[in-house]
C-alpha cells in the first residue's frame, strides 16, 4: 500500500521536474531566439561596437533600418548627430566624404563642414550643378550661384521708388518698397536716414554690372562681388542695396546706419544677405549694404536660426 503511494509520489516528482525543465528549456530557447534576432545582435554582426550600437538604437527608426540593411558605415553616427543633417541628402554626404578621403590633404573629416557644404551645394564649384529656382515660393525663393531665376526673368509688380527713399531711377517690387518705406520711416524717428542705392535690376543691367567687374578685374573677382545675370537677387526685385548719405559702400559698415539696419531690419522683413565670415557659403564677399526681402515672419525665423539664407533654405524650405 505504502509502496504504491511512494511510487505515485515519485512519478509526480519526476513529472514536476520534467515540466520545470521543459519550461526552463522553452525560456532559454525564447531568449536565444530573441538574442539572435535582436537588432543589437544584427548590428554587432555587421561590425558595430557596443557604443555605436547604443547610439544607433537611440536614433530614429529610418536610420536604424539603414544601419541594419547596409554594410558597416562609420559616418552614420557623426552625420546624423549634426544639427542640420538632412536624411534625403545622405548619399550626397557620403559621396562628398569619399571625395575628401581620396584627397591626400584630408586627415580628419569635418562633419559639420560636410553638412554645410552639401546642403548648400558649395561642395561643387560655383555655377555648376545649377537649377532653376522654385518660383512658387514667392518671397522665399533662393537665388544664388546654384539657383537661377527663370531665363531673362522680370517681375511684373515693379514700382518706382520716390527720391525721398532712394537715389534717382530706383525701382523695386511693390511689397519690398512698402516694407522699406515702413523701415526707413522708423529709422528716421531714430535719427537714421536710409537710402536705396540699387534695387531691381533688369537682366541686361545685371549683365552690364557683371561684365564691367569682369573686364576690369577678371572672372574670379567679378564672381565674388557681382552675380551673373539670372543669378542675382536684384533681378528678382527682392534685394536692395541700402546706404546713407556721406558714406561709401566700403565704409558703410562703420556707420550708425549700418548698426541700426542690422539690429532692426528683420522687424521689417529684411535680412543682411552676405554676412562676414560666411563668404564660402553665400559665394560673395561680405556686403554690409545688400539686404534681401523675405517678409517679416521668414526674416525673423532666418535670423533666429543663425543660418545664412542658403543654409536655411536647404533645411527648411527646399521640398524637392
Ligand atoms: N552684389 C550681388 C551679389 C549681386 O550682384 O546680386
Ligand atoms: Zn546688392
Amino acid at each position: 500500500m505504502y509502496k504504491k503511494k511512494r511510487k505515485v509520489k515519485k512519478k509526480v516528482i519526476f513529472l514536476g521536474i520534467g515540466v520545470i525543465l521543459f519550461i526552463v528549456l522553452i525560456i532559454v530557447a525564447i531568449n536565444l531566439y530573441a538574442h539572435f534576432t535582436s537588432n543589437e545582435y544584427k548590428l554587432e554582426q555587421i561590425g558595430y561596437n557596443e557604443k555605436e550600437i547604443t547610439d544607433i538604437l537611440e536614433l530614429d527608426n529610418k536610420y536604424i533600418s539603414y544601419a541594419l540593411e547596409n554594410e558597416y558605415d562609420n559616418d552614420l553616427i557623426p552625420l546624423t548627430s549634426e544639427k542640420w543633417f538632412i536624411w534625403d541628402k545622405y548619399k550626397n554626404y557620403k559621396n562628398y566624404i569619399k571625395d575628401l578621403e581620396e584627397q591626400p590633404t584630408t586627415d580628419k573629416i569635418d562633419y559639420e563642414d560636410v553638412i554645410t557644404k552639401v546642403n548648400t551645394k558649395t561642395n561643387y564649384k560655383y555655377y555648376t550643378h545649377t537649377t532653376e529656382t522654385n518660383m512658387n515660393l514667392g518671397n522665399a525663393i533662393l537665388v544664388n550661384k546654384y539657383y537661377s531665376l527663370p531665363e531673362q526673368y522680370a517681375p511684373d509688380d515693379i514700382v518706382d521708388v520716390p527720391t525721398t527713399y532712394a537715389f534717382e531711377g530706383i525701382q523695386t517690387k511693390k511689397e519690398v518698397y512698402e516694407a522699406f518705406k515702413e523701415m526707413a520711416d522708423a529709422a528716421k524717428e531714430d535719427g537714421i536716414t536710409l537710402i536705396i542705392n540699387s534695387g531691381y535690376r533688369t537682366y541686361e543691367y545685371q549683365k552690364n554690372v557683371y561684365d564691367q567687374y569682369e573686364s576690369a578685374n577678371g572672372q574670379e573677382y567679378a564672381d565674388s562681388y557681382a552675380a551673373r545675370p539670372d543669378f542675382s537677387e536684384h533681378q528678382s526685385g527682392l534685394a536692395l542695396d541700402i546706404v546713407t548719405y556721406g558714406m561709401t559702400m566700403d565704409n558703410f559698415e562703420d556707420s550708425d546706419t549700418y548698426k541700426w539696419l542690422v539690429n532692426n531690419c528683420t522687424d521689417y522683413g529684411f535680412i543682411l544677405r552676405y554676412p562676414k565670415g560666411k563668404e564660402e557659403i553665400t559665394g560673395y564677399a561680405y556686403e554690409s549694404w545688400h539686404y534681401r526681402y523675405l517678409g517679416k515672419e521668414l526674416a525673423k525665423k532666418v535670423e533666429k536660426s543663425g543660418l545664412t539664407f542658403d543654409e536655411y533654405y536647404a533645411y527648411y524650405l527646399d521640398k524637392e
